[in-house]
């Protein structure tokens, strides 16, 4: 399957690296990439061999410079809404695949951008990477999760701090509030996120698919409800093969022969 605003590619270790491709608008957020993304999502949670997903930018200057904003020019109240639910709706499936997720952050991620990169499980960012939500210098507010996200990464203050001033802020400045988790040389960014991709996959598979979820639901959770619900996915976990091919291997000294089951 092809896309004409995103291109895919799938390596050996069932490593898939989605590029948001349309370089020469700062690879903005338009309808074709949301169509686009749609049906992607569809690919990336059904097959099997797809074991984690990599998200990136076309180009040397930007991951996504936000939603385009010649499209929200023309858009009244009623198809703001429309566009805003069919965003959230996009990132919060991206957010939901119990696949690793990873942004691999190579340039600006304004408005739509950061909140694509918010949505995915991990951040990784070059040292150019641009993080904002400038949305209210447009008179806008963010409208795929950015008000809902961002404080709960980096907490309210900071949130509202970046979301009121529109101030855009380095890489260095993403790491020390955790906006993203690492920064990395801008050459080596993809194969560090591989290689993040990687480690993650050499664990329990069913593990790793509970450990997003549970964190996932938690942030949704009162504390005792949350602890309740890790209780029962560690229940899940303890009846799975993988949790006793993990400890059986461990006591035997060699290396676990995961089945994701
Ligand atoms: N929507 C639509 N087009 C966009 C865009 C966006 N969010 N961001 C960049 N572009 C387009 C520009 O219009 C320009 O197109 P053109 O060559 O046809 O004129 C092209 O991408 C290159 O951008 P340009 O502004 O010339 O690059 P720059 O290096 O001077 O500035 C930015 C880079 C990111 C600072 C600037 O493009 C910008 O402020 N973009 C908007 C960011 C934003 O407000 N995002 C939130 C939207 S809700």
């Amino acid at each position: 399957m092809t896309y004409s605003t995103l291109l895919l590619e799938t390596d050996a270790d069932g490593i898939a690296v989605v590029t948001v491709n349309r370089p020469d608008k700062l690879n903005a957020l338009n309808a074709q990439v949301f169509e686009d993304f749609t049906a992607l999502l569809e690919v990336l949670r059904t097959d099997a061999s797809i074991r984690a997903i990599i998200i990136t930018g076309a180009g040397p200057k930007a991951f996504v410079a936000g939603a385009d904003i010649s499209e929200l020019a023309e858009v009244d109240g009623h198809d703001g809404q429309r566009l805003s639910a069919r965003g959230q709706a996009v990132f919060r499936a991206l957010e939901h695949l119990r696949k690793p997720v990873i942004a691999a952050v190579n340039g600006f991620a304004l408005g739509g951008g950061c909140e694509l990169a918010m949505a995915c499980h991990l951040r990784l960012a070059a040292p150019s990477a641009k993080f904002g939500q400038p949305e209210v210098k447009l008179g806008l507010i963010p409208g795929y999760g950015g008000t809902v996200r961002l404080p709960r990464l980096v907490g309210r203050g900071r949130a509202l701090e970046l979301l009121l001033t529109a101030r855009v802020i380095d890489a260095e400045e993403a790491l020390r509030i955790g906006l993203v988790e690492r920064i990395v040389p801008a050459e080596s960014l993809l194969e560090e996120a591989r290689t993040v991709a990687r480690t993650i996959l050499t664990m329990g598979p069913r593990a790793v698919a509970l450990c997003i979820a549970t964190v996932d639901q938690a942030l949704d959770l009162d504390l005792d409800a949350a602890l309740a619900a890790e209780a029962a996915a560690f229940g899940e976990a303890c009846a799975s093969d993988d949790k006793r091919e993990g400890t059986q291997a461990f006591l035997e000294k060699r290396p676990p022969a995961f089945t994701g089951h």
